[in-house]
């Protein structure tokens, strides 16, 4: 087990990444909050930070109960950091130190610079530099500008480099993290997959015994492993709910449903339909749209929930980023999620929660996926909206319009898929606009609604790009919503990278 120290860096979460991706174990734990009992932890790294060790405000933890007592990685802020309060030197560099650099020096011999070739190309993104190594330092590389790249501490196994490892950018970066981890730290390489199943199934055994859990089953990825653990863990004592809110993708529900079942899971579907469509009808601000579908949503939970008698906890599929979302660092402080008002809450919200997928990655929850046999089908699912098409319907929402879109975004799915384009893309839909145009269809003029196509490229969904998805499939998809679907005579291909647009149009 890692434990990583953040200074609010953007790439803490690129560093656990790719010590998970040697199958160690890791958690990030904000500067300021370091945790009390280290005994579990086999190697530490510090990670880079927007401060400047030489500005007041900058981040200035005790770390007395950690170096010289265990392995030590710093990188880039933490690299200055241990130079400028023991004994060395940073100050402002007068040349501009971000970007691609090469490893002109590298001392003979170390293991941390095991198999990485000289010349070998880093990533540096500071404005400071490291004038002066700190007492015990012994410089291990340097590049054309920054002559100290990389140090040690004699007698310690304390390791810090200036560039940043964890980027892409850095090609020997991961060699360089095995080599202290593996090498050096000796940290054992067994988290995998089938450990992380096994060994969560244990402990939520252990933490449920023989009570009920309740859980909300969406259809996406993160529910629907999450779902699949506990039932490997407390069978029968898993009660999962689906909600049909009416805004699902066309014969969603049923289908999801039926693969649920299929997978052994206890679950009950609510079709809520009619109440999610009443309580729209005549809502046109997204925000509300948003703020009704979420109060309907735990008012029919809450209700099913009361259903299953003597509940005791709340399942959710929780995953990392969002745990780390709420603990980290910004600014000098860390910032934590404040919790609601626990009195006006409904009754399942106070019950206990479990979240057993709060320490996966993404992509870490889609292994632990298929690890547990879940189809490929559902697991490469395409994201969508909690509050599903009714932020893809522009205006307000009919009963007739719903029809309409899941009708549209049926063929555009299903094309892609067909077209071996599905996977390719990070996120489709469709869109209806609130505007009729002009067509003509036979000898007739029609006055229809147009519907706008988007597929993005992302990997988090905070940047995103739209696809060149190919002309000729494009052409053939067009044509097929205009001739099959009635009330639809334009559609439209959405060419905006967000920023500054964003990935749905509400
Ligand atoms: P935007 O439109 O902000 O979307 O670029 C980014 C990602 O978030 C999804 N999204 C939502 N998901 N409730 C959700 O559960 C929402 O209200 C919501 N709004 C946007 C969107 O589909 C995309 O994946």
């Amino acid at each position: 087990n890692v434990l990583i120290l953040d200074f609010g860096s953007q790439y803490t979460q690129l560093i656990a990444r790719r010590v998970r991706e040697l199958n160690i174990f890791c958690e990030i734990f904000p500067y300021n909050n370091i945790p009390s009992d280290l005994s579990s932890y086999k190697a530490v790294i510090l990670s880079g930070s927007p401060f400047s060790v030489r500005g007041e405000d900058a981040p200035h933890p005790d770390l007395s109960q950690i170096r010289g007592k265990m392995p030590l990685l710093a990188v880039c802020y933490g690299a200055q950091y241990l130079a400028h309060f023991s004994g060395g030197e940073v100050a402002p560099s007068n040349i501009r130190e971000y970007g691609r650099a090469n490893l002109s020096y590298i001392k003979e011999e170390e293991l941390f610079f095991d198999d990485v070739n000289i010349n070998s190309q880093v990533w540096m993104s500071h404005s400071d530099t490291i004038k002066q190594l700190p007492t015990g330092g012994v410089r291990l590389a340097s590049t054309k500008d920054v002559e100290n790249a990389a140090y040690r501490i004699e007698g310690e196994t304390t390791y810090a480099i200036q560039f940043h490892p964890e980027v892409y950018h850095s090609e020997d970066g991961k060699q360089m993290l095995e080599n202290f981890l593996v090498k050096i730290a000796e940290v054992p390489q067994n988290f995998t997959p089938k450990s992380f199943v096994e060994e969560i199934v244990a402990e939520m055994k252990e933490k449920i015994q023989d009570e009920k859990v309740v859980l909300g089953l969406s259809g996406g990825v993160d529910s629907t492993v999450a779902a699949v653990l506990l039932n490997k863990a407390i069978g029968k004592n898993l009660y999962c709910i689906f909600v049909n809110n009416g805004l699902l993708r066309k014969n969603e529900f049923e289908n999801v449903l039926n693969q649920y079942k299929h997978m052994g899971l206890n679950v009950k579907g609510v079709d809520a339909s009619a109440r999610f469509l009443s309580e729209l009808a005549g809502v046109d601000d997204p925000e509300t749209k948003r703020k009704i579908i979420g109060r309907v949503f735990i008012e029919v939970f809450d209700d099913e929930a009361h259903h299953i008698e003597d509940v005791k906890f709340l399942a959710q599929g929780t995953i990392y980023p969002d745990v780390i979302e709420s603990v980290s660092v910004k600014g000098p402080s860390a910032t934590i999620k404040s919790h609601h008002n626990v009195g006006g809450l409904p009754d399942f919200m106070k019950l206990q929660i479990v979240e057993p997928l709060r320490m996966l990655f993404k992509d870490e929850v889609r292994r632990v996926g298929k690890t547990l046999g879940i189809d490929d089908e559902l697991l490469g699912r395409h994201p969508f909206p909690g509050p599903g098409l009714s932020i893809r319907i522009l205006g307000d929402i009919t009963p007739e319009k719903v029809r309409i879109l899941q009708e549209v975004d049926h063929i555009f799915i299903n094309g892609l898929k067909e077209h071996g384009l599905y996977d390719k893309v990070w996120q489709a839909g469709a869109i209806l606009l609130p505007v009729n145009s002009v067509g003509v269809m036979g000898d007739e003029r029609t006055y229809e609604k147009v519907v706008a196509l988007r597929a993005v490229e992302s990997t988090d969904g905070m940047t995103a790009d739209w696809v060149h998805l190919p002309y000729d499939f494009m052409m053939k998809i067009s044509n097929e919503i205009i001739n099959k679907v009635k009330g639809v005579n334009r559609v439209v291909y959405d060419i905006s990278s967000k920023p500054p647009a964003t990935i749905e149009w509400e």
